[in-house]
């Protein structure tokens, strides 16, 4: 396959600085080289530049950065789009999750039917009125599902850009609490931590693939870093205890790589400055290949 690997070093969505070293740190830890020895042939067009928060205007406190965000996602959106018509799979590398907004409109542009596999410790499903930060990072799915802010979700001029019915989050742990209002009120489907110790990992990404590549439809993977526990990952900016092992998020992924149905793929959070020696990076890069088709045998 021919891989598309696009940088999005975006902080702005988020609290803690360091997200915006994250496309390099994976780049440092092998990426390209790892996805070369895979056997795909690697097209890096290199990082987007973000402006600096220091040169931005914080806006609105319930909606921060919103202008630069938007912008950001317009741009990100074309170039998604333009690698896949390039039949080229598209991989961004963020930045924080707010750098989504852009990846999947572009993705959901070419394949209309796409649906969405948000591995994430949290849900990113908070709007103004919800949010405890007003970090857009914390409101990037709800906006996707056309639910939200209207700037955000109108970004490129069309709305909505999933259907919510194939959006699927897996992993999730630290929800809050009108943002719990609005995934039961839009019935979003969630695999919590706890749905997880229940049935395990096989049993919940077997649900999630049905339901976000439903007829056999086309599969979009969002993976936050925050998903793995903090053993495993700790360089996140905003971390969470119980999240999923090391070998659960490898199956999780080489089970989406066994249906060949996903078309595109974000991993973001990865923040360098709350990392140990760069172990989170090196571990994005290991899910990523796990995700392109990595197997142990
Ligand atoms: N729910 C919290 C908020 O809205 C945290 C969101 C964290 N999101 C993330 N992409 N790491 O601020
Ligand atoms: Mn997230
Ligand atoms: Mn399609
Ligand atoms: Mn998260």
């Amino acid at each position: 396959m021919r891989i598309r690997v696009i940088g999005a070093p975006i902080d702005l969505g988020a609290d803690r600085r360091g997200v915006d070293i994250g496309p390099r740190a994976i780049r440092y830890a092998g990426l390209i080289d790892q996805l070369h020895r895979l056997g795909h042939s690697v097209n890096d067009v290199g990082n987007i530049n973000i402006p600096l928060p220091e040169n931005q205007p914080t806006g609105n406190p319930r909606l921060k950065y919103l202008e630069p965000i938007t912008n950001l996602a317009v741009e990100l959106s074309d170039m998604v789009s333009d690698a896949l018509q390039s039949e080229e799979f598209p991989l961004i590398l963020g930045g924080d999750h707010s750098m989504s907004l852009g990846s999947i409109s572009g993705v959901a542009r070419v394949h209309k039917d796409v649906g969405v596999i948000w591995v994430d410790a949290h849900a990113d499903f908070n709007v103004e009125g919800t949010t405890p930060s007003g970090n857009i990072h914390g409101m990037i799915l709800a906006a996707l599902a056309g639910i939200g802010n209207e700037h955000l979700v109108n970004v490129g001029g069309w709305a909505p850009k999933i259907d919510k019915n194939k959006i699927v989050i897996v992993g999730a742990r630290d929800l809050d609490t009108g943002e719990q209002e609005l995934l039961r009120k839009h019935n979003i489907h969630v695999f919590t931590m706890s749905d997880l110790d229940r049935r395990g990992i096989s049993y919940v990404m077997q649900q999630a693939i049905e339901i976000a590549g439903a007829n056999n439809g086309p599969i979009h993977l969002s993976l936050d870093m925050d998903s793995l526990d903090p053993r495993e990952a700790p360089g996140v900016g905003t971390p969470v205890r119980g999240g999923l092992s090391y070998r659960e998020a490898h199956f999780a992924m080489e089970m989406i790589a066994e249906t060949q149905r996903m078309v595109s793929m974000d991993v973001v959070e990865v923040n360098s400055i709350l990392d140990r020696e760069n172990t989170t990076a090196q571990l994005a890069v290991e899910l990523t290949l796990s995700a392109l088709g990595k197997k142990i045998l």
